[in-house]
């Protein structure tokens, strides 16, 4: 059979699961590869195409972790795939700082002009989501002659040390790593499931904190920035009610504070629409993107208010790899895939056939209390009891167990732990789609048939 018919199958061997070749290189992982980095399914990959990821065992799985969330177009996309080929026959690398290249102007410009805001535009490639943030930062910085950033609790904005520093969640992001940055300042973040009261006492309360921090440890005329995720990814998948953005956008304009985007996770199209923020009409002055925007190649990108970006002087920003030009050629092909292949069309045809099925799941088992999610940025909260709302990580890392053996890659995320997220690719079939929230279900009934 051919690796493309072995493909468009699923299944593993699921008693003898994970099989030899991946317990032999587990082995000399463990050997050689530093514990601090985990992975979360015990596999080793050789090949993907589209949906479907292959192991060493010649497993196959619907790869619905996507790489957290980066292969919007799927793997290897023929078209990504030819673009970078090409790009590699030309050449791997100039810096762009030393000689520049059409591939990083091309994307920069097709940028500017997909991201919100009338405002004339312009933007800066990095290699990695954490690294988008922290020119944000340096960039705000030296936009407005202030110092203090603010970001929010449970909010995940990568493993540098301010990077760290911005992110709420202290297992395992923060835990042993301190000093942290100084000048950072956590708000509290709207969690309507989390919060004992109604969804707009709930709005009410996190802004009343935040002007508590205005009022208690920073001056907001002190405040260069501050960085929001639309929807909490790590955190969870968290949707704010839309009237929390909306007020952090007028606070913003009250204390010219700069509003970040960190849309590195909600990105194309992945909560329906290209970028999150554009669910509420708001234009960030910076926007971050990263994970989808080059199908797996290292990139990512500040975009935003051109006078806000041209504060640092030259020389200031940028870095030896930053905007690779293969990376930007992937990028390039992306969004003629998203354009040609109407992808963001297909990400909402996918979340209206996965919600209804994650919330019939709901209504079968009790351990799930909680549906959530924007467009395909869909989510289940797994709990002890619906009533006690008491998390359930235990249940979860048994539920991702249970779908990692029967083919499905699927991550969990949370404050808790107890949380199981979707990241379809958005070239998935309806069938695919089906094929997965299948091997998710069953793996749910093995939850409820165990004596707790
Ligand atoms: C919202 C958000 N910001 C920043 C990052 C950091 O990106 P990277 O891991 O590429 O540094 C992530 C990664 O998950 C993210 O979800």
């Amino acid at each position: 059979m051919s690796i493309q018919d072995r493909l468009l199958e699923v299944g593993t061997n699921a008693a003898d699961w994970p099989g030899l070749a991946n317990r032999e290189q587990l082995i000399q992982r463990e050997r050689y590869v530093a514990r601090g980095v985990s992975s979360t399914v015990p596999i080793f990959a050789t090949r993907g195409r589209g949906a479907h990821l292959e192991d060493v065992d010649g497993n196959v799985y619907l790869d619905f972790a996507a790489g957290i969330g980066t292969l919007a177009v799927g793997h290897c996309h023929p078209k990504v795939v030819t673009a970078v080929k090409a790009q590699v026959d030309n050449f791997l690398h100039t810096c762009f700082s030393v000689a520049m290249y059409p591939p990083y102007i091309d994307l920069a410009r097709r940028l500017t002009n997909l991201v919100p805001g009338s405002a004339p535009k312009k933007a800066l490639f990095l290699n990695s989501g954490a690294e988008a943030v922290e020119n944000a930062v340096k960039i705000a910085r030296a936009a407005t002659g202030r110092s203090a950033v603010l970001a929010f609790q449970n909010s995940f904005h990568g493993r540098t040390l301010l990077t760290m520093s911005l992110t709420g969640k202290v297992h395992p992001y923060r835990d042993g790593f301190g000093p942290f940055a100084p000048e950072v300042f956590l708000a509290p973040y709207p969690y309507p499931y989390r919060y004992p009261g109604s969804t707009e006492a709930c709005v009410d309360d996190a802004l009343a904190r935040l002007n508590h921090v205005f009022r208690t440890q920073v001056d907001p005329r002190q405040v260069a920035a501050m960085i929001v995720e639309p929807v909490q990814g790590e955190g969870g998948f968290i949707v704010p009610p839309p009237r929390f953005l909306l007020e952090l956008r007028k606070l913003c304009n009250e204390h010219q504070i700069l509003f970040v985007a960190d849309e590195i996770q909600t990105g194309y199209g992945r909560t329906g629409k290209m970028f999150a923020i554009e669910h509420h009409g708001i234009e960030p002055d910076l926007l971050l993107v990263g994970k989808s925007i080059a199908a797996g190649l290292p990139l990512s990108g500040v975009i935003g208010r051109a006078d806000v970006m041209d504060a640092p002087r030259p020389g200031s920003v940028g870095g030896t790899y930053s905007g690779n030009p293969v990376a930007c050629a992937a990028a390039l092909a992306v969004l003629d895939v998203f354009e040609e292949e109407q992808l963001l069309e297909r990400a909402r045809a996918i979340a209206q056939l996965a919600r209804p099925r994650l919330e019939k799941m709901q209504k079968r088992f009790s351990c799930i209390g909680e549906v959530r999610g924007l467009g395909p940025m869909l989510a289940i909260e797994l709990v002890k009891d619906p009533t006690t709302r008491e998390p359930a990580p235990e249940w979860t890392t048994q539920v991702l167990r249970a779908c990692h053996q029967h083919g499905l890659i699927i991550l969990k995320s949370g404050l808790y732990d107890n949380v199981v997220r979707l990241h379809m690719p958005f070239v998935c079939t309806d069938e695919d789609v089906n094929q997965g929230l299948n091997i998710l279900e069953h793996a749910l009934e093995t939850i409820e048939h165990t004596d707790h």
